[in-house]
């Protein structure tokens, strides 16, 4: 089993390059299944999530070419089923974008239902109702979800929570509906606008995208088109918490410095200094972090997929901060990793409680999902000594090269995957 060996200490310091966005790129190669042309998609990361919803479509028939590591080449022009059988595709959330997709353009489909991080219950009622309200069927069965429709129709769907991926799934069916679909109390992450830019792209007519209301005017047929996908401001906060945390000095380059704004909100009031440009974004932390209370909130707010690499940050904070998660309500499973490395944290409820410590101490952790996992890295990076992380495969589900991107900045972090792995590294760190 995989395991990243970690010696902590160093700053990171030096330039990272941000890859393209998985949940942008997730709707998006399955909304490639909407058109019978051929796709080309440019800034595809190279991570786990992705690879598996490729193999996924591969095995209905659609032709997958990569033409390098992150451009790929999707022709859906002759599927052989409309029901994805694919067993890894269970393992991830965007299991069900090509739900949307395919109900779309062949008005039915059956794909097993999305599995993803444990964080909390993820539930798919909006999803069920959007699908339901353009006119489909649909029932869960054998661990599918089955839909069907004679036609879709256009309609007003008024979302009861704010959910990016039931925005996105109805958007997909949506535009190829009959009709005018207007989709209330939207979420409004840029991976959302994306998708909609997308299939613009494709000759969809989505207006809207990125506010709270967003207006679909179903077109009968989608050519294909070219494409690149936006940054990964996920990846890019995470390289600049790490920054903050281990008091370094990183520039992300290849960003969208709007899509980080409630980020750098955050990065200045803890103490750090940030310079700005066109698609590059510095963090320079040189003081002992201040604390601050944040909240997790819908886009524009401070993504959920950043509270663990901020809690990081704020148990070595001078001082007390208050975390409150607003989206998922298992979303702190990490605290137990982390207080073996030494940090104060009370979880009550969906609150968490943090007196900062001074530093960290090295210990053996696991990382619990994708974005807990990478928090603790962080951790184990600016802990004295060595720390070893396992279950590293849900941090490889949403960063590529981590450790390599890590490696330039300065960590000393390896991947391995034997104990004489580790001891090897040991003796050459020292
Ligand atoms: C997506 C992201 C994930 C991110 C999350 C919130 C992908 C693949 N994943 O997940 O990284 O953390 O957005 O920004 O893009 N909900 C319902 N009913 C529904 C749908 C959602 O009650 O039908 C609830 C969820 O339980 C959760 C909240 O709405 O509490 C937000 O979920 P949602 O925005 O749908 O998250 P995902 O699309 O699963």
């Amino acid at each position: 089993m995989e395991q990243y060996v970690i010696k902590g200490g160093n700053p990171l310091v030096g330039e990272v390059e941000i890859g393209g966005s998985k949940n942008a790129a997730l709707p998006i190669l399955a909304a490639a299944l909407m058109t019978d042309e051929t796709v080309y998609i440019e800034n595809m990361p190279d991570v786990f999530d992705t690879n598996v919803l490729l193999k996924a479509i591969e095995s209905i028939g659609v032709i997958v070419k990569r033409t390098g590591r992150h451009s790929v080449m999707i022709n859906a022009g002759n599927i052989n089923s409309v029901i994805i059988t694919d067993e890894n595709i269970k393992k991830i959330r965007a299991a069900y974008y090509p739900t949307g997709a395919m109900l779309g353009k062949y008005k039915e489909a059956q794909v097993p239902l999305p599995g993803g991080c444990d964080i909390g219950c993820r539930a798919i009622d909006q999803h069920i109702k959007g699908f339901k309200a353009l006119g489909a069927d649909v029932v869960i069965e054998h661990g599918l979800i089955k839909t069907k429709a004679e036609r879709l129709v256009g309609t007003h769907i008024y979302m009861d929570c704010v959910s990016v991926g039931a925005t996105i799934n109805v958007m997909m069916a949506a535009a190829l509906a009959e009709g005018t679909t207007i989709i209330e109390n939207a979420a409004k992450e840029p991976h959302v606008v994306d998708l909609a830019n997308f299939l613009n792209s494709m000759g969809a007519n989505i207006k809207g995208a990125g506010t709270d209301v967003i207006r679909i005017k179903g077109v009968v047929k989608l050519p294909g088109t070219e494409y690149t996908i936006i940054p990964d401001q996920i990846e890019a906060g995470t390289f600049m918490f790490a920054a903050a945390v281990t008091k370094g000095d990183v520039t992300v380059k290849n960003v969208i410095p709007k899509h980080l704004e409630s980020i750098t909100a955050k990065l200045m009031e803890i103490g750090c200094e940030i310079e700005e440009s066109d698609d590059c974004m510095r963090v320079v932390a040189s003081k002992r972090l201040k604390p601050t209370h944040v909240k997790t909130l819908p886009y524009p707010g401070f993504p959920t997929d950043m509270q663990p690499q901020i809690a990081v940050a704020l148990a070595m904070a001078q001082g007390t901060s208050i975390v409150t998660e607003s989206i998922f309500e298992n979303r702190f499973k990490y605290v137990d990793e982390l207080t073996k490395m030494g940090a104060n944290i009370k979880v009550e409820g969906n609150t968490a409680i943090i007196t900062g410590v001074s530093h960290y101490t090295n210990a053996n952790i696991q990382a619990p999902d994708l974005r807990a996992g990478a928090a603790l890295v962080t951790a184990a990076l600016t802990a004295d000594g060595f720390s070893v992380v396992d279950e590293i495969r849900f941090i490889e589900r949403g960063y590529e090269d981590f450790h390599l991107k890590l490696q330039n900045l300065g960590a000393q972090i390896e991947r391995v995957s034997s104990e004489k792995e580790i001891q090897k590294f040991k003796l050459r760190i020292g």
